[in-house]
């Protein structure tokens, strides 16, 4: 049989899909396990959403919409933008999508010529590099650590930039470091990749789950950025698979041709609910969650430093606390396994966010209650030691 396509050999696997099926199987023999491998909120999508795609169901609105998403759900996330960052930005430059995975499908569709490199920082959100694989470009991972904050810099993109560079993807808050761009550092960045005539593409899906400090848009920056952004995480709804891409008017046509093409439209119903999003009454609800994940970090950080993990980033941001683990073995996919397996604790070993020192990292999310935190926190103490 003819075999697939080549770069097929380059799309990885999750690693931590192997841990969660032995968690499940662990789980299937009545053992109970501690999840803080999870990449999602815990909570549940807040109730006026829910019932606002009850009504959109029940009222028959379950036809396509415009390939760009509903009118108004774009006019909303303007609005936002105004009310939360004071920054104007036209609901035709709005393009909703399927969760941000959607937007950096269509963002690099766009943008990726064959054999094109785009810098990515390692560690990082592991399927940017298959986005960028998938259109045969070629990602560029940049070790980031400590010294620039997990984050890419002007610095590391003059060292990594040639005649190929099509731009480069940063996040902020960052998968799995958590660690923030500042406004200045953005418009260092900005200024740097338009130096080079390149793109920046900032993704903003953990916008909102800042504690201490808020996020500064990308958007504020210039028109010539893209971002990313989902519903995914601080509006709590990841399965209903809804996001948006912020595009820069000279790129609007190509976008919406490509989103036509690939997508058709995003889900009917979840833009009916996404529209209760940006209600007092659901704000209200998700900054009150957002205070209990800021409770949980302040729990966990130190707690796991106790523990013999090191924080190597700053936790900003997201739900995620970035540790080196190398005082406590020397390979985190080993230590991963034995705190599964001999602790009850799931826990993401380095390995999936890029080459640079995974054996050293583990990323723990806080995507579970503070009681089920505080057994983890026990669990793991017995078992190193502690
Ligand atoms: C940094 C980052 N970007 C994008 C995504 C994709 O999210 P979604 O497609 O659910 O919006 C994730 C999911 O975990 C992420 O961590």
């Amino acid at each position: 049989m003819r075999p697939a396509a080549r770069r097929n050999q380059d799309i990885a696997p999750f690693h931590v899909m192997e841990l969660l099926a032995r968690a499940q199987a662990l789980e299937a023999q009545g053992r109970d396990i501690v999840h803080m491998e999870v990449g999602e909120p815990d909570f549940p999508t807040p109730a006026p959403i829910v019932r606002a795609a009850q009504a959109a169901i029940a009222a028959g609105k379950t036809y396509y919409t415009p390939a760009l998403g509903l009118p108004e759900l774009r006019q909303a996330i303007a609005d936002f933008y105004l009310s939360r960052y004071g920054v104007q930005v036209p609901a035709r430059r709005i393009v909703v999508t399927a969760g941000a995975s959607g937007a950096l499908t269509l963002a690099l569709a766009c943008l990726t010529e064959p054999g094109s490199r785009w810098l990515l920082a390692d560690p990082g959100y592991p399927c940017n590099r298959h986005f960028v694989r998938v259109f045969e470009g070629e990602p560029v991972a940049v070790p980031v650590g400590p010294d620039d904050n997990f984050q890419l810099t002007p610095a590391l993109l003059a060292r990594h930039w040639d005649e190929q560079t099509a731009g480069a993807l940063v996040a902020s808050p960052a998968n799995p470091t958590g660690t923030l761009l500042s406004a200045s550092e953005l418009e260092a960045l900005a200024a740097a990749v338009r130096e080079r005539d390149g793109h920046l593409l900032v993704d903003e899906i953990y916008h909102g789950l800042s504690y201490g400090q808020d996020c500064p848009s990308a958007l504020a920056t210039g028109e010539d950025l893209w971002v990313i952004n989902s519903f995914s995480k601080y509006f709590q709804m990841t399965g209903w698979r809804l996001g948006w891409l912020v595009v820069p008017e000279p790129y609007l046509r190509d976008v919406e041709k490509l989103a036509q093409n690939l997508f058709i439209a995003p889900s009917t119903p979840a833009q009916h609910a996404a529209l209760a999003a940006f209600a007092p009454e659901t704000q209200a609800i998700l900054e009150e969650r957002r205070a209990i994940l800021g409770a949980r970090r302040d729990y966990l950080a130190p707690a796991l430093e106790r523990l013999g993990f090191r924080l190597a980033a700053r936790p900003e941001g997201a739900f995620y606390l970035w540790c080196d683990s190398s005082a406590l073995a020397a390979d985190s996919f080993q230590l991963a396994t034995r705190l599964l397996e001999e602790a009850g604790v799931a826990a993401t070993p380095g390995l999936d966010f890029g080459q640079h020192q995974p054996e050293r990292h583990m990323r723990f999310a806080y995507t579970t209650d503070q009681a089920r935190l505080e057994e983890a926190v026990a669990r793991l103490g017995r078992h190193l030691g502690r």
